[in-house]
């Protein structure tokens, strides 16, 4: 046996030092990889124990981004990477996505256990790009008291009842565009024609702008804003978290001019941004400043216009799938203008009676689900339907799999908006959310809707020009690729 004397140790360790730091790091290293892939092993496989969830973390850090990223710039579109998942784990899954744990829930238990207590135990992520880009004050960003304030006095303008200027404005609006397209017969697509009129419509509402070279700067730097809201958040020229900033400041300046002549009285206007500045005189909590007015001005603008349009693009398309639903829907919108006296226009009231438009409008957002998961963060380790999670993970409501979830919808794929006639069961229905977060601008997109179906069946057939079905690519909001082109043809 060798019998290494202490001199004899320390012989070895001075003149062989290299070798001997060489060995241990190596040591050292492969202890360090193995702990690391041993504990990705150990969550990957954690499924099949209590309260795990399954689902698969690959590597640190870089996990399943690649594949979410190739299924976002496919033309099946960004769900993908969620339905391939779901196939091969089940309902309950986790992946890694830049770094972070996502778990996506997809039962009403569960969105009503985030909903109900967002704020309390989940919040919205901080994303630095997003908060740069709307700004600090806008309601996507603000803390919970801010929120609370900011939210209570945003909200009045956007009441069903507060929205019958702008249900006129836009439908005049409407009848106008359309009646321009209809001669000719030429094509157009639907989803470009709803972007702009959806945001021409909205401009008015909240800031009375209607010149038209005005209206196209901000949509091109409103554009740029949201084209920015996912990037690196690193100022180098030429890159689109640089373009957004740059709109963002120019935008700033745009509202900035507009406030400042509002308060030096060269102009009024009757729309959301003069009811804000009414509130000059009241105490601190009773109002808005200029910055939060800002932001929230640019949040309304970007949370409204997309999601609206491809809603609107969607509807079209589903009617022109499903003939018999169409003609009731015509049935019903003829009767309506049938029964309004000669040349006057529409109203609110009568927005407010279309039973069967409004379960096509429901349908529409339960099939297209336009914001396809809602994002929140676990501010502690909590368990949801038996299933761990923990502190720091990402939880997102998948909206999708809940509205095509058999047992919440017979046929869920099938466009059938009569199964509106019964009542929904809680959290089932969520296109617009719940809780505290619940869509502001939902009345507007919903009245937005109708007037459009309304004026396109009461006056128009249609053919769909190009019936591809393939997504747009790199759109976090699904839309066709093709926009949806149509011809109008008058009754
Ligand atoms: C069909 C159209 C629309 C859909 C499907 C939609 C959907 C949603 C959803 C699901 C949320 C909540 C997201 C979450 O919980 O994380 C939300 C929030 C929001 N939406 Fe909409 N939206 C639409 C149109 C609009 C319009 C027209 C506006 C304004 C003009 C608007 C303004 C907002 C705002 C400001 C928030 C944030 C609310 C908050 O955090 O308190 N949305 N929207």
């Amino acid at each position: 046996m060798l019998n290494l004397s202490e001199e004899g140790l320390l012989f070895l360790v001075r003149n062989y030092y290299d070798v001997f730091i060489v060995v241990v790091f190596s040591i050292g290293v492969t202890f360090l990889v193995s702990k690391i892939a041993w504990r990705s092993l150990d969550m990957t496989t954690t499924s099949y124990r209590g309260g795990g969830i399954p689902g698969r973390l690959g590597l640190p850090f870089v996990g399943e981004t690649l594949s979410l990223l190739s299924a976002t710039s496919s033309i099946k579109g960004c769900y993908e990477f969620v339905r391939l998942r779901r196939t091969w784990h089940g309902k309950w899954f986790k992946t890694r996505i830049f770094g972070q744990i996502h778990v996506f829930v997809p039962s009403t238990e569960g969105a009503r256990a985030i909903f109900s207590d967002d704020f309390a135990k989940f919040n919205k992520g901080y994303v630095k790009s997003m908060a740069d880009c709307v700004g600090e004050k806008s309601l996507l960003c603000v803390p919970h008291e801010d929120h609370k304030r900011i939210r209570r006095l945003l909200s009045e303008p956007f009441s069903m009842n507060s929205l019958s200027t702008f249900v006129q404005k836009f439908d005049k609006m409407l009848c106008r565009e359309l009646k321009k397209l209809e001669g000719g017969g030429k094509s157009f697509a639907v989803l470009d024609f709803s972007m702009k009129i959806t945001f021409d419509a909205m401009c008015n509402m909240l800031l009375s702008v209607t010149d038209d070279s005005l209206l196209r700067k901000i949509d091109k730097d409103c554009t740029a804003v949201s084209d920015a809201m996912l990037t690196f958040p690193y100022m180098i020229p030429g890159t689109r978290y640089y373009k957004g900033i740059k709109a963002r400041r120019r935008l700033m300046e745009t509202f900035k001019d507009i406030i400042g002549r509002r308060r030096s009285g060269k102009e009024s206007a009757g729309d959301f941004l003069q009811s804000m500045l009414e509130r000059d005189s009241y105490p601190p909590n009773e109002k808005l400043q200029d910055s939060e007015i800002m932001d929230n001005l640019l949040t309304l603008i970007i949370a409204g216009q997309t999601t609206t349009s491809a809603a609107v693009m969607w509807s079209v398309k589903f009617l022109d799938e499903n003939r018999e639903a169409q003609e009731r829907l015509r049935e019903e919108q003829l009767s309506i203008a049938r029964a309004r006296p000669d040349g006057a226009s529409a109203t609110l009231e009568d927005f407010k009676n279309m039973p069967y438009c409004l379960k096509v409008v429901k349908e529409t957002l339960r099939i297209s689900n336009v914001l396809l998961w809602f994002p929140r963060v676990a501010l502690s380790d909590c368990t949801i339907e038996g299933f761990e999670i923990k502190k720091g993970w990402h939880v997102n409501i998948d909206a999708t799999c809940i509205h095509n979830d058999p047992d919440l919808y017979a046929e869920p794929m099938q466009f059938n908006p009569s199964r509106f006639d019964e009542m929904q069961k809680p959290y089932s229905f969520i296109p617009f959310g719940s809780g505290p977060r619940t869509c502001l601008g939902m009345n507007m997109a919903k009245l937005t809707m109708l007037v459009f179906l309304h004026r396109l069946t009461s006056r128009y057939r249609w053919t769909v020009d190009d019936l591809d079905t393939s997504l747009a690519k790199n759109a976090h909001i699904p839309r066709l690729r093709s926009g949806c082109p149509i011809t109008l043809r008058a009754l």
